[in-house]
């Protein structure tokens, strides 16, 4: 069996998690829950993305150190994980040295293939407070609309701006007036990428989700853009070139090149090999929202083949859309937000997980909605799972003093088993997973519709081998789906 990468999308250490984010974040775990299962060596890796700006801006708030913030919502992430029953093989966090050790050799070696260029830029920059401004820090008025605008976005007009071209742009840290510097900079060459990043779209798009297949498609025909990255910032991982000590590796080149290090990292704490991972025979699969597309399908491949051509390439990415909350967008800023710990503090997390899957933005978006939520935990978890597995112990406990029936399995139900299995095979290869799980379901109805029809509390007097027959194919049946839901619901199962 051939062995499974996955990776789970990195969570901003910025705020907590919310269920927007668990919801795409989840596939991924029943995934690698799945292929344990069935026998395939996996790896299922994840970390916290410590850099990036809205760090600092939140530490700059709170009067902390980013790297406070940054512990802080990893503890938290890795509790609502813990608690969530995320089987990570490992979780890391990008401030680790390790990561920055491979990032900058990553840097390196991409320097010396010549996939790096300096380039010179104008940049906004404030005299006050001595230093390049990150785009949310500069406020000014809307050269299209006139409007009051920030960054790189103008609100009012929703046009996206280049920040340096705000008018009468102000600093939003000291008030001040911002002037316009040259910096220096490193372009990652991807346009060197382009034939190689279209050649691995042709080979494995029917194996991305439409979205990514989509989005990728549409950078690919426009041609691919030299992007910069690195940034003129204090909190990241440093430019490991003397000259270059106050500027930073973007990061999303830092976030992306998580997966390899922490499949290093992972490898060292268990001795086993990380290669058998990322070689060519492996299958390498990518769970993240779909803003997080191209990063993904284009920067990570790019930046993986420029530092060793050896190392396999995402082949399987699952970008799902967004969760609403009660049919409007999730907001941490207006705080309009369901968090997963606080969740978790009221309700058992197969139920989350539950209605999760079931509810998964998996080719559109969906909504969660407290209505929707109780009446798939009472309705159908309770209901229908619940009531099979409850109605059927109760009768061996109470009927057969807890011996099983010497019987076997309806020939029939035994056939919807197995046909059950094969079904969700192929749904799985296809990360169909809402479909398999209802393909389940559908194995739970017809069990609880045979427990219906056989009558057990009635031919229990009057046919007792029927009797016999018909609690053992219940029995067969429950266990059968201890096994096909336990990467759904690894609690109610165990
Ligand atoms: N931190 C990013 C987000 O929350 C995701 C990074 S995924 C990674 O959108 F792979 F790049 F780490
Ligand atoms: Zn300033």
């Amino acid at each position: 069996m051939n062995p499974v990468l996955i990776g789970g999308a990195w969570p901003y250490a910025n705020g907590s998690l919310h269920i927007g984010q668990i919801a795409a974040l989840l596939p991924a775990d029943v995934l690698a829950r799945y292929f344990r299962l069935k026998g395939h060596p996996v790896l299922y890796v994840s970390g916290t993305d410590c850099h990036g700006t809205p760090i600092t801006v939140r530490a700059d708030r709170e009067k902390v150190s980013p790297h406070a913030i940054a512990d802080r919502y990893h503890r938290e992430f890795t509790d609502v994980f813990t608690r969530l029953g995320f089987s990570y093989d490992c979780y890391s966090r990008t401030d680790s040295p390790k990561h920055h050790r491979l990032v900058q050799a990553v840097f390196l070696k991409l320097l010396q293939k010549g996939l790096l260029e300096r380039r010179t830029v104008k940049q906004v920059y404030c005299p006050s407070c001595n230093r390049f401004l990150p785009d949310r820090y500069i406020a000014g008025q809307c050269p299209h609309c006139g409007a009051a605008a920030r960054g790189d976005q103008c609100d009012a007009c929703t046009s996206l701006l280049n920040p340096e071209d705000l008018l009468d742009p102000t600093c939003q840290l000291c008030g001040q007036r911002t002037l316009l510097r040259e910096s220096e900079h490193f372009y990652l060459r991807l346009s060197e990428f382009q034939a190689l990043l279209a050649a691995q779209l042709d080979q494995c798009g029917d194996k991305y989700r439409p979205n990514a297949r989509q989005e990728t498609a549409r950078y690919l025909r426009e041609g691919l853009q030299d992007r910069a990255i690195t940034r003129d910032l204090d909190w990241g991982i440093p430019v490991p070139l003397p000259g270059y000590e106050n500027k930073k590796i973007y990061v999303w080149v830092d976030a992306v090149l998580g997966y390899l290090s922490a499949s290093q990292i992972w490898a060292e704490r268990t001795g086993c090999d990380w290669r058998q991972f990322w070689a060519q025979g492996a299958q390498a699969w990518y769970v993240h929202g779909k803003d997080n597309i191209v990063f993904h399908t284009l920067i990570l491949p790019a930046l993986l083949d420029g530092f060793d051509p050896e190392l396999k390439l995402p082949d399987r990415i699952v970008s799902s859309g967004y969760l609403t909350l009660e049919g409007q967008k999730i907001s941490t800023s207006r705080n309009w937000a369901v968090w997963a710990a606080d969740l978790l503090d009221t309700c058992p997390a197969d139920s989350i997980r539950y209605f999760l899957i079931s509810n998964n933005p998996e080719r559109r978006d969906a909504d969660f909605s407290l209505q929707a939520f109780l009446a798939s935990h009472n309705g159908e978890l309770v209901g229908a799972f619940g009531n099979l597995v409850h109605r059927t112990f109760a009768f061996v406990k109470k009927h057969r003093d807890g011996c099983t029936p010497n019987e076997l399995c309806d020939p029939a139900i035994r056939s919807s088993i197995e046909k059950t299995y094969s079904d969700c095979d192929a749904l799985f290869a296809g990360a169909q997973i809402k479909k398999a799980l209802e393909r389940i379901f559908t194995l739970v109805r017809e069990l609880n519709r045979f427990f219906d029809q056989r009558q057990p509390w009635r031919t229990r007097h009057d046919d007792p081998d029927d009797c016999d027959r018909a609690i053992a194919t219940c029995l067969h049946g429950v266990v059968n789906l201890a096994q096909l839901l336990d990467p759904f619901l690894p609690f109610s199962c165990a």
